[in-house]
């Protein structure tokens, strides 16, 4: 559905940088969101946060801002993991990030029956961590015994859900079960090396599947600079394994969270479906008033929310529009790597923009747009020229490898 005067924006807010610094909502925030539910406005959340369940982490963001939201309209990093459950539900995957119990009980709330965390392999693998001095007390505080133990357990899947903690554990753990023997601890396997095997004989001998969630290499907190999220953590694991495998092999791995293609199809059927449910109105109702035209994705992060906004064609005709704020990861004054259909100051300025017609008379065409300061915006383009808006960086897709040049949407 093509916008026009007979559709009704809708929003998509990222959190960090747009809405929160740290725990701290951003000036405006939360009388910007009140508004648009007075007015019916449809949006969802859309963050490459983590480590709560949709439910918990809904909540968490409406105590801060003081408002009450229903669980259906955030989508988070790993959210659409949730399709991984049917697959992964009654084999042992490991769980990477957060602190205390925090991933292991959602990723059982989630339906995983079989969870381990590097806590655990702490506590049945006495020499696993060659300096445990800083963090022994921790995990043996909550590391798990299991019936059976994990050196005889196969590890199924590994899944990175929120940023890890003790980043030299986990990074020791994921390389070992890459290289073992079909994801047992303390095995080695044959095939490793062995150049007449595809990928040199790497990940080839059902070694666990490699799952992250939260692309961003950094993201706004209260500190002055951008701090290193998850994405940092997988960069420095892709260094490793290019170094363990003598730079002969990728590492194969799945990524979702903004930008990928994988998750603002998500997205857009959360947004859809919500909208669908609460005013009785979809894609293909007979209302035309309140049909979706135009979604923008208001973001602080150009190399997340803006790519992943300007790239991303939609499954259900929706016009996806990127609003980049300067209250987070962007600087006002610099060139973002991927350039906004819009910039402004701040997520009550991009509202009040997009309410009062946002792009509809200028830039729909993909022609500039005249900034407050006078610079100019382009349209579904970016610095490096490629129309697409696609970094030839990030990795957009949902199976990706460690060569960070593989673009393959
Ligand atoms: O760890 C969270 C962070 O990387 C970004 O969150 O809300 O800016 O997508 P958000
Ligand atoms: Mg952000």
């Amino acid at each position: 559905m093509a916008h026009s005067k007979d559709t009704t924006i809708a929003f998509a807010f990222d959190i960090d940088g747009v809405l929160m610094k740290g725990v701290k909502p951003i000036p405006g925030a939360r009388e910007t969101i009140q508004k648009l539910q007075d007015l019916k406005i449809p949006f969802i959340f859309l963050t490459n946060g983590g480590g709560l369940t949709e439910e918990a982490h809904v909540a968490k963001l409406g105590q801060r801002l003081d408002l009450t939201f229903d669980k259906r309209l955030f989508v988070q990093s790993h959210t659409p993991y949730h399709d991984r459950v049917a697959e992964y539900a009654d084999k042992t995957v490991l769980v990477l990030g957060g602190h205390g119990q925090q991933i292991r009980d959602l990723a059982h709330a989630y339906g995983f029956n079989k969870v381990v965390t590097p806590s655990d392999f702490f506590q049945e693998f006495e020499h696993i961590h060659p300096f445990p001095e800083m963090t022994r007390a921790y995990h043996l505080e909550h590391g798990r015994r299991h019936k059976a133990p994990l050196r005889d357990t196969k590890i199924a899947a590994i899944f990175v859900w929120s940023s890890p903690r003790d980043w030299m554990l986990d990074m020791q753990l994921v390389i070992d079960l890459l290289l073992s023997r079909g994801g047992y601890m303390g095995t080695r396997s044959s095939k490793n090396g062995d150049a007449s095997l595809p990928n040199y004989g790497f990940q080839q001998d059902d070694q666990p599947k490699l799952f992250f969630c939260n692309p961003d290499f950094e993201w706004a907190t209260q500190h002055e600079q951008p701090r290193f999220a998850q994405g940092a953590f997988r960069e420095a694991l892709c260094g490793l394994w290019a170094h363990a495998t003598r730079n002969k092999a990728k590492m194969q791995y799945s990524v979702v969270g903004k930008p990928t293609e994988a998750t603002y199809i998500y997205a857009e059927g959360t947004l859809r479906d919500y909208h669908s449910a609460t005013h009785g109105t979809g894609s293909d109702n007979d209302n035309p008033e309140r049909r979706i035209g135009r979604v923008y994705m208001i973001g602080d992060n150009p190399e997340s929310d803006i790519v992943g906004a300007n790239s991303y064609e939609s499954r259900c005709g929706f016009e996806w529009r990127s609003v980049l704020v300067e209250t987070g990861v962007h600087v006002a004054g610099t060139v973002p790597i991927h350039t906004p259909n819009h910039t402004v100051r701040d997520v009550r300025e991009a509202v009040e923009w997009a309410l009062a017609g946002g792009e509809c008379g200028s830039n729909v065409n993909g022609e500039g747009e005249d900034r407050e300061d006078g610079a100019t915006d382009g349209s579904r383009s970016s610095v490096n020229g490629d129309v697409s808006g696609r970094s030839s960086s990030s990795n957009l897709s949902a199976v990706g490898t460690s060569d960070t040049s593989n673009v393959s949407d």
